[in-house]
């Protein structure tokens, strides 16, 4: 009886989970090139953006240990992507898609994300501080 759990629990739950490690994706963990950063007004702007936005939305991502283990590193790596490919401001000499909404993203509280913000307290914007940047983010080109 007692073998016949361990057995379960191995094959399929912990054998999975190891083998879903060897795959590739989610461990190109890669922080590219920092070609332009915005011209940003005030220092303490940029602090609060590093905070809250810039591991999805620069080429400084800070990656967690969490961030190689599968399946969690999937969610991460698509997140990071996705986040860069919408609005990346270590790019600032590319077109920025996001920037048409950015203030308004913050100010409806979808950015940063909910799990986010859960998980790390930088990302958790007292309301003025989410005001006065939601003002600057708007106010960049
Ligand atoms: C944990 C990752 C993560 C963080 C942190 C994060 N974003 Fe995003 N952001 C994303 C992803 C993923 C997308 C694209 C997919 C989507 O729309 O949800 C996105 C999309 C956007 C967009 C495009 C509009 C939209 O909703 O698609 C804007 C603008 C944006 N983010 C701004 C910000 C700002 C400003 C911050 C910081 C205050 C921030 N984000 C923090 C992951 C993140």
């Amino acid at each position: 009886m007692f073998r016949r759990v361990v057995l379960t629990v191995l094959v399929g739950g912990l054998l999975p989970l190891m083998a879903i490690q060897l795959l590739p994706y989610g461990r190109q963990h890669v922080n590219p090139a920092i070609s332009a950063e915005p011209a940003w007004p005030d220092p303490a702007m940029r602090a609060l953006a590093v905070g809250a936005c810039y591991d999805c939305h620069s080429n400084q991502t800070t990656w967690p240990w969490y961030s190689n283990v599968a399946p969690v590193s999937w969610i991460i790596q698509r997140h990071v992507d996705e986040g860069r490919a919408v609005l990346n401001f270590s790019e600032w000499d590319r077109p920025q898609e996001g920037m048409r909404e950015v203030a308004d993203v913050i100010e409806e509280g979808e950015m940063p994300p909910g799990y986010y913000r859960l998980l790390y307290k930088a990302a958790r914007l007292s309301a003025s501080d989410a005001a006065a940047l939601a003002q600057t983010l708007g106010s960049l080109r």
